[in-house]
């Protein structure tokens, strides 16, 4: 068995990413509203890749792609994109002024905070960085988890989640998270 040092796979893994780049931007950053890869958890893109190729979750687009990809180009790509520059911000951690849902959630729905998954210090394993990235992107993921149309997440713990918010509340919350950089600001 031959040694893959990392830097062959980063490189490896930015040649691949090249049929990407229509969508989740050259550096990882989408100009769509298709998800940021830029500084993504290296699990996460894993996970994420191998649940499109096997059929866990769907879509048209990212199916047809991943089926083309062999265990090592999914790992390529991950370190490729895990190596790219972080250009959103870092992920929240528990602050007095983050929205209540963020912050403690809302125990008497069940909804457990964001930030005990999401956040920078308390970061469950296989929890997206979700800081940065298009508004319509969270809507729609946290729509899909709600409806159960999206159902790869481990011990369904996004459905538990997203079951209890309201239309408004997945607004507010992704506006949240896809505003970070300036939490003052948030648009709504
Ligand atoms: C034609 C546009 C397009 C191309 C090309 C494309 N993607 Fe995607 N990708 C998307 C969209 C749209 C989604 C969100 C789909 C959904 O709703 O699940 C996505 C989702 C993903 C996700 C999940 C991210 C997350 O945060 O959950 C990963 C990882 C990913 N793509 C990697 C890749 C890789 C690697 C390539 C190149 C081999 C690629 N994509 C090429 C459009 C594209
Ligand atoms: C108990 C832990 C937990 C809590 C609490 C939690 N999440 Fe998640 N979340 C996850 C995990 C794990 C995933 C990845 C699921 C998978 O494997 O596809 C995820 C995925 C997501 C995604 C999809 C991101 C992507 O790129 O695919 C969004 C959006 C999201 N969570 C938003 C939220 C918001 C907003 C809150 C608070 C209201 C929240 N989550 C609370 C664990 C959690």
């Amino acid at each position: 068995m031959t040694r893959v040092s990392s830097s062959d796979a980063i490189g490896r893994g930015a040649t691949l990413a090249l049929n990407c780049t229509m969508c989740h931007g050259a550096q990882g950053m989408s100009a769509s509203d298709a998800p940021n890869l830029a500084g993504q958890y290296p699990e996460v893109v894993i996970k994420q890749l191998l649940d499109y190729r096997g059929g866990k979750r769907s879509s048209t687009v990212m199916a047809a792609l991943s089926r083309s990809l062999t265990d090592r180009d999914i790992s390529d790509l991950a370190a490729y994109y895990a190596y790219l520059p972080k250009a959103r911000t870092a992920p929240t951690t528990y602050d007095e002024s983050l929205p209540a849902l963020v912050r403690v959630g809302a125990p008497l729905r069940n909804i457990a905070p964001c930030v005990s998954c999401h956040g920078g210090i308390d970061q469950k394993l296989g929890a997206p960085w979700i800081e940065g990235m298009p508004k319509d992107y969270l809507v729609q993921q946290l729509r899909a988890f709600r409806s159960g149309e999206r159902r790869n997440d481990a011990e369904a713990q996004m459905r538990v989640v997203a079951r209890a918010m309201t239309d408004r509340e997945i607004e507010d919350v992704a506006a949240f998270y896809a505003n970070k950089a300036s939490p003052g600001e948030v648009r709504q």
